[in-house]
């Protein structure tokens, strides 16, 4: 049965299963001990997992993972989450489980529980969680993939949707909690210059990659029911082509944000396989949980437009795969030619997003060049960086979302109507509805893929070499 939402209140537990996993490894300790050192974070931690594990035990792996994925243990702030921490071992089938984390939750109010485990077991633990009362003023927060397709995404919410209300639901992207994503917003919206030129007037096309170097690091069996549309197009991509896109919200209605976001969703005609490339890195077939005739693409390429005043007719690209030439994720705007240059189309005027790992925000433009006796109008290119930082850091995203769900605070987590439109999107484009194309690991992806960007004067390919803020670079322009 749903509940009535819990007004805006601070969470006074912390519960998270999948304790003994992956993510808690990787991300949950470290992003809490940096909760707890920012004084965010003062409420009973409760791990739950099955592993037949003791307290201490977690707590040792709770050691090693800040070692490892934290930066180091600091003291303080471990100790301190030391204390807050306490562990469950318990099937999730199982109702005592539930019935003593009801116990160890006394009179909290407003617990929330972090479902870190894959999707397959939230229904179960969503049920229990139900029936030994640990849903009432509760808030639960799950991790993409947000089911596999439209039908299975509205499926998982109508599970989340007998125990918790909609403003009780939290589900994590965590590209939304990165910096250099967060930026494109502050960038389009706290200042007034970008704004006149944001639009189909001025900007010739969008494009974005994500490429990673590394293929599926031990993760084939999930990765065999995702591939790559499902793992970062459907959210990650999308989620930063509607803040590239999206309209101004306002400050008098908080939820404008989330409606800006979903409103790109739905003004993004579905993709047809015609605008779709897929590959698969050699090799990823002998990764271990991997077929041996797996169809599951590990790269994906993409072609579309927003069908809205502001952005009829722009094209956007976007490709993402494993096994890249390199691991940089980087978002091109660019512009229209000026009249000046008799070239179709300009390559030096735009602005540069680079997303990860390192955060960049630049502006091509062109200046003067050096003397030329051909050419008395020689053009230089230059960037102008408006913010260079060596390190993007992705613990960060989860400690400031995290940060937010303990506060009540939505405003970052995708809501279900921006998932069901995202869906949409991708919807005619899941399955093997075209064919692979094989590429060598270490490559740009298939070959075939440039045809997507080929009129757009091609994909632009993100260095991995940043040069320092304060010195722009200044190349002669080849045209
Ligand atoms: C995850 C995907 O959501 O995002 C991974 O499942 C991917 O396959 C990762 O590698 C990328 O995140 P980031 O923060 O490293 O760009």
């Amino acid at each position: 049965m749903a509940k009535t939402s819990s007004p805006n209140i601070a969470a006074d537990a912390f519960v998270f299963f999948g304790a003994t996993g992956d993510l808690a490894y990787k991300k949950v300790f470290p992003a809490l001990q940096n909760m707890v050192r920012t004084g965010v974070l003062n409420v009973p931690v409760i791990g739950v997992a099955k592993s037949g594990w003791t307290v201490d035990q977690l707590k040792d792996r709770a050691r090693k993972s800040v070692e490892e994925n934290g930066g180091g243990v600091q003291p303080e702030a471990f100790e301190r989450l030391m204390k807050l921490l306490d562990y469950i071992d318990g099937d999730y089938g199982d109702p005592t489980t539930f019935q003593k984390l009801r116990t160890k939750l006394g009179n909290a109010q407003c617990p929330t529980h972090y479902l870190a485990i894959p999707p397959s077991l939230f229904g179960t633990v969503v049920e229990g969680l139900d029936k030994a009362g640990c849903s009432q003023g509760a808030r639960v927060i799950i991790e993409k993939p947000f089911g596999r397709d439209l039908a299975s995404a509205r499926e998982l919410n109508r599970i989340l949707q007998t125990a918790f209300p909609e403003k009780q639901i939290f589900r994590i992207d965590h590209y939304l909690g990165k910096d250099a994503v967060e930026n494109l917003l502050f960038f389009r919206f706290f200042n007034t210059f970008v704004e006149p030129i944001w639009n189909r007037n001025y900007v010739h096309h969008i494009q974005i990659t994500m490429a990673e170097s590394f293929g599926v690091q031990g993760r084939g069996k999930f990765y065999e029911e995702a591939g790559c549309i499902r793992d970062v197009i459907q959210n990650h991509m999308l989620q930063v082509v509607a803040f590239l896109a999206m309209e101004a919200p306002t400050n008098l209605y908080i939820e404008s944000l989330r409606d800006e976001q979903a409103k790109v969703f739905h003004s993004i005609p579905p993709i047809t396989p015609k605008y779709l490339v897929r590959g698969q890195f050699n090799g990823y077939r002998k990764e271990p949980g991997v077929s041996p005739t797996s169809q599951v693409e590990t790269f994906a390429a993409v072609r579309f437009s927003i069908d809205s005043w502001r952005w009829a007719d722009v094209p956007i690209v976007i490709r993402a795969g494993k096994s890249m030439a390199v691991t940089a994720t980087e978002v091109t705007v660019r512009l229209k030619r000026p009249p000046m240059m008799r070239v179709p189309i300009d390559k030096n005027n735009y602005f540069r997003f680079r997303l990860g790992p390192d955060l960049a925000l630049s502006l091509g433009a062109r200046v003067k060049g050096p003397d030329d006796p051909n050419n008395r109008f020689a053009t230089a290119n230059t960037e102008l960086a408006a913010v260079h930082k060596a390190e993007a850091d992705e613990v960060d995203a989860y400690q400031r979302l995290l940060t937010d769900a303990l506060r009540g605070d939505q405003l970052m987590f995708v809501r279900q109507d921006a998932v069901e439109a995202a869906w949409m999107v991708v919807d005619p484009i899941l399955g093997n509805v075209e064919q692979l194309e094989f590429y060598q690991p270490g490559s740009w992806g298939p070959a075939v893929a440039d045809e997507l960007a080929k009129d757009l004067g091609g994909w632009v390919n993100p260095v991995v070499q940043p040069t320092p803020a304060a010195v722009p670079s200044l190349d002669v322009a080849a045209d």
